[in-house]
């Protein structure tokens, strides 16, 4: 069997690869394992699918070549994916900066993307297993259901996370089978996971959530923190994780609009501990535990002014040693991926291996939380799908 093009992946990425070749004419195949086209589409966004983000552009994303995503956001914007969903009477919102959600459900989306993929007349085999990848003269990708042959091959196999719903290294040690390289892979926009010491003292409080502002290294996020039984997740640590590595330390600040130095010192007469002073600014359990790991469980009154300054200090910069994340069962995405120097930024071309193409999450471009994966899954489609 042959076809012009061959796309490994039905995802968000090989499915937009698809239906963009299609339209130019090439006969396309798209093969996957799973048996649905687009699950990570499904489960995205809690359902909903937080499919772009109009604000999305290099900034947005963590990459050894933080230029490379340029061209393919510029090819394929999220205007030009939002004038498809408009083609397709699919309603959407926006929730808060930027983020372009479903207003029914992400089975829109990828009801879209079948139907454009049928109108361009590009087939899409599920169930089928794939064994391996050669080039001779084509290439020839041997899977479950015969050996398939084509001028050019897309590697849209997404990354590691979420391996019960069809995730796996394929794209990886297809690219290492040909000689690129592939950057150090870690679960990206995950939960973080507390050192035995913080779990004993904090596990208690799984379920607490507040808003404050999250740093490592030179990056700060400014959303919600959610206690779990294992340890830290929510908005801004899922964000952080991304920048996170073992052994590097998370400070945050638990009052990011307070100036908890003129509160503290506004209230030195009080006879109220601490605990009970922050719990209306905090939630109280967490305000209790907080305080009495630093042994701060004193009337106000019985602080001097230099501990007053420690404790505000501390406040604004509590810190943690994290033992881990929780790992690719939970993490959104995988930071890292195929050599962003292995591909020609204009058409993600492999520039050793004329016609050997890789698109969306496979490549070491990771998106920050809000629609940018998505976003980058479509550019790099599209970028793959115009020339392959
Ligand atoms: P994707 O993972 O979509 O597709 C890869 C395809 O390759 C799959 O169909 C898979 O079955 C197939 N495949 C893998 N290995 C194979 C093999 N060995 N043989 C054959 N086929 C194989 N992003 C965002 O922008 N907004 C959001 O709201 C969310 N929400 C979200 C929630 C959750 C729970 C997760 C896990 C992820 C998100 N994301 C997200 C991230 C986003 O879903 C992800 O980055 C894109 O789907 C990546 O698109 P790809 O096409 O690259 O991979």
């Amino acid at each position: 069997m042959r076809a012009d093009v061959i796309i490994i992946g039905a995802g968000a990425a090989g499915l937009m690869a698809a239906m963009t070749a299609g339209k130019r004419g090439r006969s396309v195949l798209v093969l996957d394992h799973a048996g649905k086209a687009g699950r990570k589409i499904r489960i995205a966004g809690g359902g909903r699918c937080n499919f772009t983000n109009i604000n999305a552009g290099a900034g947005h994303y963590i990459s050894a070549n933080p230029h490379f995503c340029k061209s393919a956001l510029a090819q394929f914007s999220p205007s030009d994916f939002i004038a498809v969903i408009e083609q397709h009477r699919i309603p959407y919102e926006e929730r808060k900066e930027g983020q372009l959600f479903c207003v029914r459900s992400s089975a829109d989306i990828i009801r879209m993307l079948e139907q454009e993929c049928r109108d361009a007349g590009a087939v899409i085999h599920l169930g089928c297993t794939l064994h391996g990848v050669e080039r001779r003269d084509a290439f020839a990708v041997t899977t479950s259901k015969g050996i398939f042959r084509s001028s050019s091959v897309i590697v849209a196999t997404g990354g590691l996370s979420y391996p019960n719903i069809g995730a796996s290294g394929l794209g990886h040690a297809i690219a290492r089978r040909f000689g690129l390289a592939v950057t150090e892979l870690h679960p990206a926009l995950v939960p973080l996971v507390f050192s035995r010491k913080d779990q004993r003292i904090f596990g208690e409080l799984a379920g607490i959530s507040f808003p404050a502002a999250v740093s490592c290294k030179e990056r700060t996020f400014r959303e919600n923190i959610l206690f779990t039984h294992k340890g830290l997740s929510g908005p801004a640590i899922l964000q952080i994780s991304s920048y996170w590595n073992r052994g590097d330390l998370l400070s945050i600040d638990l009052l990011p609009d307070v100036d908890t130095r003129a509160v503290l010192t506004a209230r030195r007469q009080s006879r109220a501990i601490l605990a009970t002073l922050l719990s209306s600014s905090l939630p109280r359990r967490f305000a209790h535990t907080w305080c009495s790991l630093h042994g701060w469980e004193r009337p106000m009154a019985a602080y001097s002014a230099k501990e007053l300054d420690a404790i505000a200090q501390r406040l604004h910069a509590w810190e943690l040693y994290p033992a881990g994340t929780e790992g690719y069962a939970t993490a959104e995405v995988t930071r890292g991926g195929v050599d962003t120097d292995e591909l020609s930024s204009k058409t993600m071309e492999a520039r050793k291996v004329p016609g050997l193409y890789f698109a969306g999450e496979v490549v070491d471009v990771t998106g920050q939380l809000g629609g940018y994966n998505l976003q980058w899954a479509w550019s790099s489609g599209y970028a793959a799908g115009r020339s392959a």
